[in-house]
């Protein structure tokens, strides 16, 4: 059993694991490489060669314990045909939904745009440089998708006064996100996948009275399919302010903590095994407060089961130096 696997399946305190959102990305010059040739990033995680070669970068670099595919929660939305680009310095930039085409779009449509990325997937599984370390698979919380898909772009710190306007268009999405990210999910599995994280990178959004309604209801129902699935399911809710709460009720078996959160707090009164933490910020500073920080969140879950992440993505900007650099420090623990 690899060791992320180890954590969240036998509890296991004595190795701490690592891996890192985003750790495919721009900060590895190998990978701007790749991407100076691809503009079309869409395109890109279409293409099952790049995709999982661009996967394993990571890997040939630092002694990381998993493979998370390189892909976007987007593709998801790419493949119920709403129109996606990724401009430069800017982000996603969705197109209008058309509620007719995508209530009529089926299974065998949505798989057909998308496959590639399962294909890239059993080739990361497949590579022997995988031997040991887990391949992960991810999907976007219903939530996010939603707020993408409806708002067009990233809400960045606050949802538009008329983003829950259209009850109908918005209770519509919802279900269509849940049956064909369950598609997704079971395609990822059946292709190599040994662990799914669900990204709900907006919860922070949402007014407490929401919560229930449009993260975890939904998210509980993605769960427990991934748990009938016999495969481990990782929540990452990003800003959310009551983490208890959370997987008192939708039950995760690893809890991937943001930033702003306080370790400690998370250590005392969440049972479960907990994932990530630090702020990536971090990276950006010297040496010797990365080891400091990163010990800090060692100490505090030397009891518990868990898995060393940051507590969001890696930054562009970050020295691979520095990304080396932490990955040695987690390892000597
Ligand atoms: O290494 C990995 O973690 C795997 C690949 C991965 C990407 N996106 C590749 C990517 C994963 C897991 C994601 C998840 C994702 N995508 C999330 C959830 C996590 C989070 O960051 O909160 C979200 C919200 C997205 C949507 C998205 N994709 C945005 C808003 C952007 C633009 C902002 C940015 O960081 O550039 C992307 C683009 C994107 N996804 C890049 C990568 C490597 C950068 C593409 C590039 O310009 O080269």
């Amino acid at each position: 059993m690899s060791p992320i696997n180890q954590v969240i399946i036998n509890k296991e305190t004595k190795n701490k694991p690592i891996w890192i959102m985003r750790q495919a990305g721009r900060y590895l010059p190998e990978f701007r490489e790749i991407r100076k040739q691809n503009t079309d990033f869409i395109k890109l995680c279409l293409n099952p060669n790049l995709a999982s070669e661009i996967t394993l970068q990571p890997l040939k670099r630092f002694e990381l314990d998993a493979a998370i595919i390189f892909s976007d929660i987007l593709m998801l939305p790419y493949g119920l045909k709403q129109k996606i680009e990724f401009k430069k310095n800017f982000g996603p930039i969705l197109g209008d939904i058309n509620l007719n085409e995508i209530s009529k779009l089926d299974e065998i449509d949505f798989v057909e745009r998308i496959y590639p990325v399962y294909k890239a997937i059993s080739l990361v599984r497949n590579n022997p440089i995988t031997k040991n370390k887990s391949t992960i698979g991810f999907v976007g919380a219903p939530w996010t998708l939603l707020v993408y898909m409806i708002n067009k772009q990233s809400p960045k710190i606050k949802l538009k006064d008329d983003f829950f306007k259209d009850d109908f268009l918005i209770n519509r999405i919802l279900l269509i996100l849940e049956k064909f990210l369950k598609i997704h999910i079971k395609n990822q599995i059946d292709n190599g996948a040994e662990i799914i994280q669900i990204f709900d990178s907006w919860a922070g959004l949402l007014d407490e009275k929401h919560l229930p309604n449009y993260v975890y209801i939904p998210t509980l129902s993605l769960v427990e399919y991934v748990k009938s699935l016999n495969i481990p399911v990782i929540c990452f809710p990003r800003g959310i302010k009551n983490y208890n709460e959370y997987c008192n009720l939708v039950k995760p078996d690893v809890i991937c903590i943001d930033y702003e959160v306080d370790p400690l707090k998370i250590s005392k009164n969440i049972k479960i095994p907990v994932q990530g933490g630090m702020d990536p910020k971090i990276l950006l500073t010297e040496k010797e407060n990365l080891k400091k920080e990163a010990k800090r969140y060692l100490d505090i879950f030397k009891d518990h089961p868990y898995i060393f992440n940051l507590g969001h993505g890696i930054l562009p900007e970050t020295d691979p130096n520095m990304m080396d650099y932490l990955v040695k420090t987690v390892k000597d623990y």
